[in-house]
């Protein structure tokens, strides 16, 4: 879509249960690259999350508020249909490895088919988080491993509280 002098904004969707590293390294790429960043929740999740969209919420405002054109945001149903109505004209994705490719492809040009003005933008984290997804944090958190540098210290932190209240005492 040809610019026109309008400003560009990007919309980062994802489950962020819970925000990475690597997710916020791709917010500060994007946040350099467009000039608004929405990064957005998707609120219908059947898988069920370790932390509530409103828990998600905080966590990411805590990390992103030192980006002046990042915003937080949560959507349900189609994410082209929440772009249309946010009036973005990109949708940020992240590829770690050839493994996310085939998924992120396939969304891609659905997305692409279901509205074809909005582009798909994929950036590449910093290679020291091409391992890191929120499913393997919380496995190895939740089985005694040690995840910092993986996840925000805020997020670090709230793990440890929820960790805490649904282990009994002594396990
Ligand atoms: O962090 P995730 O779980 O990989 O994010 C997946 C997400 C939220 C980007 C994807 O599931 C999505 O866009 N869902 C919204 C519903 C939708 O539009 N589905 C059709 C996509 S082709």
């Amino acid at each position: 879509m040809p610019r026109q002098g309008t400003s560009v904004i990007a919309i980062y969707p994802g489950s962020f249960d819970p925000i990475t590293n690597g997710h916020l390294d791709l917010i500060q790429r994007g946040s350099k690259l467009f000039d608004r960043l929405i990064v957005s929740i998707l609120r219908n999740e059947t898988k069920s999350p370790l932390f509530s969209v409103k828990e998600r919420m905080e966590m990411l405002r805590e990390v992103v508020q030192g980006y002046a054109n990042v915003e937080v945001d949560s959507f349900d149903g189609l994410l082209v249909d929440y772009a249309e109505k946010r009036g973005a004209q990109v949708l940020l994705r992240g590829i770690r490895a050839i493994s996310d490719y085939e998924y992120e492809l396939q969304t891609a040009l659905m997305n692409r088919r279901l509205r074809p003005e909005l582009e798909t933008v994929f950036l590449l984290s910093h290679e020291a988080y091409s391992f890191i997804s929120s499913r393997l944090v919380k496995e190895v958190f939740g089985l005694g491993g040690k995840i910092q540098g993986l996840v925000p210290h805020s997020v670090e932190e709230r793990l440890q509280r929820r960790l805490a209240k649904t282990k009994p005492r002594g396990a």
